[in-house]
């Protein structure tokens, strides 16, 4: 029944804790098509937001003191989640250099207190996509010892260049119920519905029903209409995903020769997602001023690297159209630039440099 219908035939109580039958079918079939991998609905919980669901596994799986493997770069949420549950997150840098980790890194970071490692690949920050190689090691190592692996693989479907997104369930040697995989998905990135807030996890059954009594503690459950709206989503054509896909490909290609074209600006090519993280260490070690600075004079938003464990780079979303991308490029490259004109139009903005 569509958001709608509930509303005009008075369904508007609260729902489950764990998310609506149908919805949660939906999910089910979804899990099975992209992951083949099946479920029980008790396999199931409905959250608000992926982002609820990241928290409520830490906040039923960590004990004061546990041990949380954090892969640098990093989505912002992930260290502090773990610390409002008392855990302690142990950031794990690649030591190449690159946004890519190697087993030999994550070994570093393992000790008797680790209980989970949190993985985002297609990531966010820097688009790249871990090989499967990695994964599959990873997923093996974990499960021998008993670390549960976190895969928050919201942004999937968001792979460029005609690759897909390695599965950890492919890796698992392990049924749902023995497994230490935990898939943590939803409709924000894939369906653009940021604002519906609905996410989910796939997990064992016990794992299930402790994020459910926490779950039902705090929210109770998601909203009707919105769990309708995301169940419409998953059950619709699946083509709006193609084409978000297929845009934020030739956005990403466009940025990249933009940026390509940026001297001392190294980039790592993105795999997936909206995002990308240019080194801009060539011209600041400081990713929050830098920021600031195009942000006030340039007029541009971007994020600072040292919010995602990556000191000297800037997070910059393609998520946009072809002009803005051009556009804000050109900016940053003018405010950086030292030989650049004082006063300058850019679009329709003029720009004028009045610091050192
Ligand atoms: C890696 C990652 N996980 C989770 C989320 C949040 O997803 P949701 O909107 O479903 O809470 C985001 C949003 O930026 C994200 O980048």
């Amino acid at each position: 029944m569509s958001s709608a219908a509930k509303l005009n035939t008075g369904d508007i109580k609260y729902t489950p804790t764990d998310g609506i039958p149908s919805l949660k079918k939906a999910i089910i079939k979804y899990t099975e098509e992209n992951y083949d991998k099946v479920v029980a609905p008790e396999n199931v919980i409905v959250s608000g937001g992926a982002k609820q669901s990241v928290y409520n596994i830490l906040y039923s799986l960590i004990n004061p003191q546990d041990e949380v493997i954090i892969l640098a770069p990093y989505w912002v949420s992930y260290p502090e989640m773990v610390r409002m549950v008392y855990g302690v997150p142990v950031v794990v840098t690649p030591e190449d250099g690159s946004f890519y980790p190697k087993m030999s890194d994550v070994l570093k970071g393992i000790s008797s207190y680790t209980k989970a490692i949190i993985v985002n690949s297609p990531n966010n920050p820097s688009g790249v996509m871990y090989p499967p190689e990695f994964i599959a090691e990873l997923v093996e190592f974990c499960e021998k010892k008993g670390i549960y692996v976190l895969m928050d693989d919201i942004y999937h479907k968001l792979v460029f260049d005609g690759r897909t997104a390695p599965s950890c369930y492919r890796y698992t040697k392990k049924d749902i119920e023995s497994t230490h995989v935990v898939v943590i998905n939803g409709v924000s990135k894939l369906y653009g519905m940021t604002g519906f807030r609905i996410g989910w996890a796939i997990a064992n059954r016990q794992l299930v029903e402790i994020m459910s009594n926490v779950q039902g503690q705090i929210t109770s459950c998601t909203s009707l209409i919105l769990q309708a709206a995301a169940e419409g989503a998953l059950t619709g054509l699946q083509s709006a995903i193609d084409s978000l896909r297929m845009t934020l490909e030739n956005n990403r290609n466009v940025m990249l020769q933009e940026l390509h074209s940026f001297t001392g600006v190294k980039t790592t090519k993105p795999d997936g997602t909206y995002y990308c993280l240019p080194d801009f260490r060539a011209y600041s070690n400081d990713s929050v001023k830098l920021s600031e600075l195009l942000l006030k004079k340039a007029l541009v938003v971007t994020v600072p690297g040292k919010e995602f464990g990556m000191e000297g780079h800037l997070r910059l979303s393609y998520a946009t159209s072809i002009k803005d991308i051009m556009e804000g490029v050109a900016r940053i490259k003018w405010a950086l630039d030292p030989n650049s004109p004082n006063e300058i139009y850019i679009g329709d903005r003029k720009l004028v440099r009045d610091w050192q």
